[in-house]
């Protein structure tokens, strides 16, 4: 993408913020009573502006949406994009400097699932629990509505979900001779090398080992699915990172690039570095979110629909599948005044309504949070995710849900991004996170 890769600086940044969580609280509740959102609001006869944050979205189906939404409430709302970087770490970063300073222009955060528990603990987002009703809640899928639970209330509404999943070459793998995809890492391996050197593709395996969020989620997977975890039972308190399945799934993430099936590079990837080598068809295998299916028709010169299958994380022998949980929410910033908040969340009723969340699904093929739509003909059968690939979607994980969550997140994306560019033994890596993570989570109990 071009931008900074986030560096020592930032570390210390974030670490510092957190122990201003409590400050952020007491002052964004007064600033909220005194309502500071500012411009175009209440008083003025003129509509209700907002401004909503998110990052890309590049089928151009968000900017119709709001366009719709612009033309059926003229005269009373009128909702503002403002394009946020597309790497969710350097997002939050920019709202983190914003809301500290409480000075911002964000009325509605369109929000990574890992933010709540963080933006919440620092009083930069409305408790939803009142407004978003437990019989409206009861309508979206159970793992998005736990994302946004924190400290037993709700922060935001989701908006669509994510599960990380394998893109391949159906035509390349059946050149070769393989009818299905992989199901473990060995096999996708043996695949990737025979299509390579049978076809000449220059890539076997591409996906996100960039030092960011993305890549905690990729190193989390092989992880998963080699039987290990970071935390045990999955979100407790106990960090187990420094057992013999998290240290094999690292081990299995490094041997992509020792075996010569991934790039060097891929250490540098990110999920739009990832996009125009498996569109551009240069590669046998990708690991990317759901959305990417969504962008092949921009791609037609190098790569067609009939092309691309998808199919789970695969495992390393005995183990399941597991991706993990994404995807966005909407949260209401705490810092808008309350006429300012109450049409953003006329607008994220609007986003979050059956109609929308389809075309959303249909055009930009996201996967929607509406339970509804799972059973919705259409969207079964055109969402090629949802059609081709519902092991992955019921086989999310999620990352811990913890206020201190992007503090250990830097840990992990640090020493998972070395054990990838073998600077660290992945032994070594998990060693140190054992003593980073359990030292993040004491301090966060005394704190
Ligand atoms: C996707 C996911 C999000 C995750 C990010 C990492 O956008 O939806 O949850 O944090 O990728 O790059």
């Amino acid at each position: 993408m071009g931008e900074a890769h986030e560096g020592a600086g930032r570390k210390v940044n974030r670490r510092d913020f957190l122990k201003l969580g409590g400050a952020g609280v007491a002052g964004a509740a007064l600033l909220g009573a005194a309502g500071c959102g500012g411009g175009g609001g209440q008083g003025s006869k003129g509509p209700v502006d907002i401004t909503v944050a998110f990052g890309r979205e590049s089928t151009g189906t968000l900017a119709k949406l709001i366009s719709k939404f612009n033309k059926q409430n003229k005269g009373k709302i009128k909702v503002t994009w403002r394009h946020m970087p597309s790497d969710t770490g350097q997002y939050f970063d920019q709202i983190k400097t914003e809301f500290q300073a409480q000075k911002t222009n964000i009325d509605l955060i369109g929000g990574d699932v890992i933010w709540p528990a963080q933006l919440a603990a620092n009083g930069w987002i409305i408790d939803l629990s009142d407004r978003f009703s437990e019989s409206d809640r009861s309508k979206f899928l159970p793992g998005p509505i736990q994302s946004m639970t924190y400290q037993g209330k709700i922060w935001g509404v989701p908006w669509f979900t994510d599960a990380g999943m394998l893109y391949y070459r159906k035509d390349l793998l059946a050149k070769s001779g393989f009818k299905n995809p992989p199901k473990t890492w060995d096999e996708l391996k043996m695949m990737a090398k025979k299509v390579m050197k049978d076809q000449g593709i220059q890539n076997g395996f591409v996906f996100q080992g960039d030092k960011y969020e993305g890549g905690v989620c990729d190193a989390m997977e092989y992880i998963w699915t080699n039987g290990g975890n970071v935390l045990k039972n999955n979100n407790s308190n106990t960090v187990i990172i420094d057992q013999p399945g998290a240290i094999s799934g690292l081990t299995t993430e490094r041997s992509m690039v020792t075996d010569g099936v991934a790039p060097q590079a891929v250490a540098t990837y990110e999920e739009p570095q990832c996009e125009p080598i498996f569109l551009g068809g240069k590669a046998v295998f990708c690991r990317n979110w759901p959305y990417m299916y969504g962008l092949i028709p921009q791609y037609k010169k190098t790569i067609k629909p009939e092309q691309v299958g998808l199919a789970p994380i695969p495992v390393s022998d005995g183990n399941h599948t597991h991706s993990c949980l994404g995807g966005w929410n909407f949260y209401i910033s705490a810092l808008s005044d309350s006429t300012k908040q109450d049409a953003a969340y006329e607008f994220v009723k609007f986003m979050t309504s059956p109609e929308q969340e389809k075309a959303f699904a249909l055009n930009a093929s996201i996967l929607p949070t509406l339970k509804s739509l799972y059973s919705d003909k259409e969207v079964v059968s055109k969402v090629a995710p949802i059609r081709l690939n519902k092991t992955a979607i019921q086989s999310t994980r999620p990352r811990p849900v913890s206020p201190y969550y992007s503090d250990m997140s830097l840990d992990m994306q640090e020493q998972f991004n070395n054990s990838l560019k073998g600077t660290t033994s992945p032994k070594k890596a998990a060693k140190t996170l054992q003593g980073q993570l359990t030292q993040i989570i004491k301090q966060a109990k005394n704190a």
